[in-house]
């Protein structure tokens, strides 16, 4: 991982150049997440939002296969006593699929969510409190963080104080 390019509390990016630096950026931010956030992974296909996930995941412990949830929506964790939903919309056709879905039940605070492809979903969908934005840059990727709430705030402030 390469140094970042903004600095600031609730808002950086930094430049990923191959898969294992996104999947170490996800275990890195893995420690600062807790139940009930909300994280939106934007970017276009082949970005690197499930990658990312997969980091998210090895870093909170869980050491199997992590699957990209296109075809069944939503692959579901457990990992110590939280539950983990690593959703992806991108199949969806018109908002009105989220409702149906029944989705709007697995949003609370018992667990974490990490969305891709919110967009799909619309204005129904939960907001996030914390927005990442992948984009490929030459063989690489770049990486924005966005905090969206306070509790999103908290998590990019505690990984600002833990820097060296
Ligand atoms: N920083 C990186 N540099 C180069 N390649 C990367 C990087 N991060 C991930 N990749 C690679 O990009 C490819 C696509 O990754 P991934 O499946 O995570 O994308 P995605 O955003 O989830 O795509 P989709 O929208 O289709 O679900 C994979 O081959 C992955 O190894
Ligand atoms: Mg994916």
């Amino acid at each position: 991982m390469h140094s970042t390019e903004t600095e600031s509390v609730h808002n950086f990016s930094c430049y990923l150049a191959d898969d294992s630096e996104t999947l170490k950026l996800g275990e890195k931010l893995s420690t600062y997440l807790h139940a009930g956030l909300t994280l939106y992974l934007i970017g276009d296909l082949g970005a690197g939002k499930t990658t990312l996930t997969r980091g998210i995941l090895h870093g909170l412990g869980y050491s199997h296969t992590v699957k990209s949830p296109t075809y069944n929506l939503v692959e579901i964790y457990k990992i110590s006593g939280v539950y983990f939903y690593h959703f992806d919309f991108y199949r969806f056709n018109d908002y009105l699929e989220w409702e149906e879905a029944g989705f709007r039940d697995y949003f609370n605070s018992e667990s974490i969510c990490v969305v891709e492809w919110p967009e799909k979903a619309g204005d129904l969908l939960p907001k996030p409190d914390l927005r990442l934005a992948l984009s490929i840059l030459g063989t690489g990727r770049k990486i924005e963080l966005r905090a969206c709430t306070e509790a999103g705030k908290q998590c990019l402030k505690q990984w600002e104080n833990q820097k060296d």
